[in-house]
Parts: C-alpha cells; structure tokens; sequence
C-alpha cells in the first residue's frame, strides 16, 4: 500500500512555550487569551494544508510556571470557537482523565465534533503534576501506573458513551411523529474499577464516527495505551535514532494488539526556525535563546520534577543526583533528562539551558528543513509531525517557505483529501459497534 502522505499540526502556544519568548518584540503579549491570534494561526495553518491544530493544557499553576502557562484558554472552549472560523483544519484538544468525567468529556468533544462537522480530536493525559490533585478536591494525586489504568478504562468508556446511537437511529420523520429508533439506542452499563456509567450519551456520532483519539505519554504504560487505544501520538522529537526506535516500537505494539500500523499516525514535535540563510536561522535562534535567564530555566526545568527548586545546587558542577524526584509526574521526559545528563556529564546549567531553549534538528534554510523532515518521514521516523513555534512568525514561515518544497517534491498535499479530521489523517472511521455486531450475526 502506498505510503500516506506527510501529515502536519500546528502547536498554538499564545505567547510561547518558551520561558521568555513572551518579551520578543514580535509576541503579542496577550497572545495567550486572545482570540484574534488564535484564529490568525490556525487560519494559516489551514493555508498551508496542515491536518489540524493543537491545544496542550495542564491543571496546575504557581509562581514559577510559564508565562503561557498562566493565563489560557482552556482547550475545548477555544476549539470551539476556532471550529467557527475554520472548515478543513483538524481541531486536537488536551484534556486530563485523571481530573474529569468520562460523561461529560464524551459529550464536550462529541459536541465538538458536531459542530465542526467530523473535525474533533482529543490529547488524552493523565496530568503530569501532583499539584492538579489540589485543584479537584483530592487528597492525593494517582500514581503514574494508576493514572494510565484510569486512563485504559476511561476510553473504553468514552468510546462506548460515543456509539450510544447508530449512525440511523434519528428517524425524524414529523409524518409518523417517530423522533428515534429505540433499537437504535443503546446503554452502555459500564461498572468498572473507576467509572460506572449507565449511558446512552445524550448526542450522536458525526460525521467520523468518534473523535480521533490521541496520546501523548511515553514511558511503557503510555506506549501501550497509544498501542491499544489511539489513532494518532504526540511525542518528542529529539533526534533521529530515538524517535525512529519509538515509532517501530509504538507500530509493533499496535500490530500485537491486533491492528494495523496504518491505524496509528505517529507525530513528534519539531520546533523549525527557518532563515533564508543559515546565518538568518542562528540569528532567529540566538534571538529567542538570549531571552532566558539562568533562573527562568532553572523554573522550567523544575516543573518537569514536581516544581522542584534547582537553584539550590551549583550551577556548574555536574547535574545533581535527584533519586526518583520526576517518576510520578513527567515520566518519560525526566528518565530522558537524568539518563542524557549522566551519559553526556553535563552541568546543571547546561541541562537548564537545554530544556529551555532546545536547539533540535530543524534550525536552516527552508530546503535544509525539508531535507531533514523528508529524511524522517521516509525513515520511518515519523507520519508527520506537530510544529511548535516559539514566535508566530515561526508558523508562517514554515508555510510560506518551507510547504511549498515539500508539495513540490509530492510528499505533502496541496489540497485537502477530505473535510473531516480522520480523511485528511488517513483513519478509518470506527464502525459503530451495536451495527457492526448486527451485521456479524
Ligand atoms: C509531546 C508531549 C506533549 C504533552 N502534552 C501534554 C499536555 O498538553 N498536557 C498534559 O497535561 N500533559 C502533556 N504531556 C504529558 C503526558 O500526557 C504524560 O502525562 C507525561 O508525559 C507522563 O507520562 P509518560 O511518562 O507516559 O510520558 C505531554 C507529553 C508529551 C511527550
């Protein structure tokens, strides 16, 4: 089978994710609550024939959180309204199973999908920081084990709540005054571990079936649930090897769990600064880079570790020896962060700077950039990837420049396959199961 083409979202990340990216002169510094720059940016990541634009969220704040971080939108309230401005581009949204209801969260992203006629997605984390247990009335935050455990049971719940109806069960026919089929309609009758919901879901299914589903953990636990239960993963994107090793590791277990590698689209993030020259891109690097304090990094780098305050060591002596402090939040991002401080001995200072002002692979010229997005598609390190972009020139030079080269060399479309999410991703639409069940017997 031929292979899909290259697949883009956009990170839509108000004044930046970026500790300072907020002070460059070109960052409206209300970007973060303001509804003007978020259609500004998903409308030219529509122009650019991207599959969808993204929303991260999180559950916590203090003093030491990000500018962003701070005052935001939250994910599905601005979906929605973006979902008004836009028609092709997909519409990604993050929201924590460890802090919500299966009910209500099926019927916000059901709804969404609605309104933006088959165009939902939904970020499924488990919120990384302890601190969100504060915010819910909980004593104590789950585990990171009990958090994807939750998480298992929450989708199966969701996706079921999301196949209440078949796709004909609203007969409407005002003749006859039958509104529904009752056949039709179906209760779910979850009682689980964590969730009992009777059901049905108080909307239909749209246009794609269900919501697209995607993850964005990556310890073992977050693989697996990617494996068993996603359309589509969010990850890193370090470098070439690790993010290849990640993807064949994710498609091995989607296959075990007896799908198709096809039916997993796997996206790391990539943060391009594209110049005209390279000289232009260092500058634009430098530009941001300059931007960060050694304290600002050092706060960045602690709410990795549960806001953990870093500044009480010295700043150039090796990164220091900090036990397990990270494994219940961040997993898979602060194992990355020890591991690569110990094996690369590096200081305190250079961890900080890193995490905070990451350089990655794509800092070039637009064909330099295309060269190695290219080379990680066809590598098999990557469907596509989500574009973060610390200043919103970031976006529009990759779709003014960096877009073009790739539809020339015919791996990126210069039209949109499809008008829903799933089309343009290349899923299948999930049958409804009661239907499905029908048609088997
Ligand atoms: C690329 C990426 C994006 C993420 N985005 C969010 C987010 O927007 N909100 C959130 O609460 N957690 C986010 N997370 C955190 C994960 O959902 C997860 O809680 C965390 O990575 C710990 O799980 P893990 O050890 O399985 O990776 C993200 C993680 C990754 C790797």
């Amino acid at each position: 089978m031929a292979r899909k083409s290259l697949k883009f979202g956009a990170l839509i990340h108000g004044v930046g994710g970026n500790v300072s990216a907020w002070r460059h002169p070109e960052v409206p510094v209300d970007a973060s609550v303001s509804f003007p720059f978020y259609r500004k940016q998903a409308l030219k990541a529509e122009e650019g024939k991207f599959d969808l634009v993204f929303i991260a969220d999180g559950l916590y704040i203090n003093e030491k959180s990000i500018p962003h971080f701070l005052n935001r939108f939250e994910p599905i309230t601005i979906l929605s309204a973006l979902a008004a401005v836009t028609s092709k581009i997909g519409l990604v949204g993050t929201l924590s199973t460890s802090y919500s209801e299966p009910f209500t969260v099926s019927r916000q992203f059901a709804s969404l999908d609605h309104i933006s006629g088959g165009r939902a997605g939904w970020n499924v984390v488990t919120s990384p920081l302890e601190g969100s247990a504060l915010n819910y009335g909980k004593t104590e935050h789950p585990s990171h084990d009990e958090r994807y455990r939750i998480a298992e049971e929450y989708l199966e719940v969701a996706k079921g709540l999301w196949d209440s109806w078949e796709d004909d069960a609203f007969v409407r026919d005002k003749e006859s005054g039958v509104f529904f089929d009752p056949a039709k309609m179906h209760r779910l009758n979850h009682k689980g571990r964590y969730f009992s919901v009777q059901g049905p879901l108080n909307i239909a299914r749209s246009k794609q079936g269900q919501p697209v589903i995607f993850q964005a953990g990556s310890s073992e636990s977050g693989k697996t649930l990617a494996a068993k239960e996603a359309d589509a993963v969010f990850t890193g994107g370090e470098s070439l090897e690790e993010t290849k090793a990640f993807y064949r590791d994710v498609k091995r277990r989607a296959v075990q769990f007896g799908r198709s590698e096809d039916d997993i689209v796997i996206l790391p993030g990539i943060n391009p600064i594209v110049g005209r020259t390279e000289e232009e891109a260092e500058r634009k690097y430098q530009e941001i880079a300059s931007l960060v304090s050694i304290e600002n990094a050092l706060n960045y780098l602690g709410r990795f570790f549960e806001h953990f305050d870093f500044s009480r060591f010295p700043l150039d002596e090796p990164f220091p020896d900090i036990g397990d402090l990270g494994s219940n939040s961040f997993r898979s991002g602060t194992d990355k962060i020890k591991r690569n401080a110990k094996e690369q001995g590096l200081t305190l200072r250079q961890v900080a700077l890193q995490a905070a002002t990451p350089r990655g692979e794509f800092i070039g010229t637009p064909e330099q950039i295309a060269d190695r997005i290219q080379r990680w598609y066809e590598e098999g390190a990557a469907d596509g990837f989500i574009i973060h972009s610390n200043l919103p020139s970031g976006l529009s030079d990759f779709v003014d420049l960096v877009v073009p080269i790739l539809q020339e060399r015919g791996i990126y479309r210069k039209e949109y396959e499809s008008d829903t999410l799933r089309g343009n991703l290349g899923l299948p639409i999930p049958a409804n199961r009661y239907s499905l069940a029908k048609v088997k017997s």
